[in-house]
């Protein structure tokens, strides 16, 4: 697929980085998971790129009904998010609910989408599939936002005209969407008006296990939350599942779930170190998970304690949030104003 450059008349243009965009659905407490796949590679990304950062609030509402949830579960992301690093000097940071604009895009967007496309959606499928296995009506509980979800994400992208969209593999297909979308208007338009983006997919960043040794994801009841109090994290880390060797036996770090999350934290000495005590025996699993827990808890005191701070700063997160609005505002209402010119809708004076 061939990549059509930034707007030259966009203003962006004068800085010429390249535009990234990404998405964060705030449901469930973020945890390490998301720390290590999703929020440090995004920021690390941000310091190379014009950055679009979000909060998917919208997307939330599909699978959240209950307003004070979704009220804590977005602040929630937002503190989390800051505490973590993120510079909103540098990225604009924003509700997704704030940009009205995304929803005329969204609009114009759903002219451009075959039906077919939205029926092929993974987590649609997974969505009916599951009624069927339940022997349920293939469309209970599913609602017109799941299943227009792939053309809001492409209008959250599309109006930013980015090069590059931070993703974790399950969001691929999204992305594939996206792009198919973005063609079938400029085909109509016969103008390269939105431009095509790329996932980034950070291949570095192996797949943090969970407790359970799967897949660190809240849908398997997993996590390890990265701001827990210190006595959350001791009680979730003995969760973690070993062998059931005993302590003189010699232990293999390489297929250890306590060792595989030590690994992210501990320096390589200290790695080194640990797999030794491993391999020499005498080493008891409480022990090793002493050690894990101990680490997370120092590792990030000083985010922990941002966080504390900020997630009690309502209003501070609220003027944070007003800043990359504007911003993010500013640039949708361009591509807005290019689309709808294009496809003959005009203001009435
Ligand atoms: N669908 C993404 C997820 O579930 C969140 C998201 C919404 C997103 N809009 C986006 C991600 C735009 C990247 C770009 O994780």
């Amino acid at each position: 697929m061939v990549n059509t450059p930034p707007s030259s008349s966009s203003r962006a243009a004068k800085s010429a980085r390249p535009i990234a965009v990404t998405g964060i659905k705030p449901t469930g407490k973020p945890h390490l998971g998301n720390y290590f796949a999703s929020i440090q590679p995004a920021i690390a990304l941000s310091a190379q790129h014009e950055s679009y950062f979000f909060i998917a609030d919208y997307h939330a509402l599909n699978s959240i009904k209950d307003p004070s949830v979704l009220q804590a579960e977005t602040l929630d992301v937002v503190a989390t998010w800051l505490a973590c690093g993120l510079d909103p000097q540098k990225v604009a940071f924003y509700l997704q609910s704030d940009i009205p604009e995304l929803f005329e895009i969204t609009i114009i967007l759903l002219a451009y989408t075959s039906k077919g496309l939205m029926n092929r959606a993974h987590a649609y499928k997974a969505f009916i599939q599951n009624n069927r296995t339940l022997t349920r009506d293939a469309d209970e509980g599913v609602n017109m936002g799941l299943y227009n979800y792939p053309v809001m994400m492409a209008a959250d992208i599309l109006a930013f005209k980015c090069n590059i969209v931070p993703i974790g593999k399950d969001q691929v297909q999204h992305l594939e969407m996206t792009q198919d979308i973005a063609e079938a208007f400029n085909r109509n338009v016969n103008k390269s008006c939105l431009v095509y983006p790329h996932p980034f997919i950070n291949e570095n960043v192996k797949t943090i296990i969970g407790t359970d040794g799967r897949k660190m994801s809240k849908s398997y009841h997993n996590t390890i939350p990265i701001f827990a109090d210190a006595d959350t994290i001791y009680k979730t880390v003995m969760k973690i599942i070993t062998t059931s060797q005993s302590i003189e036996a010699v232990k293999d770090p390489g297929t250890c779930n306590v060792f595989a999350l030590y690994k992210l934290f501990a320096s390589p000495e200290d790695s080194k170190a640990l797999a030794n005590k491993y391999r020499q025996g005498g080493l008891s699993w409480g022990a090793a998970k002493k050690q894990l827990a101990e680490l997370i808890i120092t590792s990030l005191e000083k985010e922990r304690d941002q966080y504390n701070h900020l997630i009690k700063a309502k209003d501070h997160l609220k003027k944070v949030l007003t800043t990359g609005q504007l911003q993010a505002r500013r640039k949708a209402q361009q591509t807005l104003r290019e689309m709808k010119s294009l496809i003959g809708i005009f203001h009435a004076q």
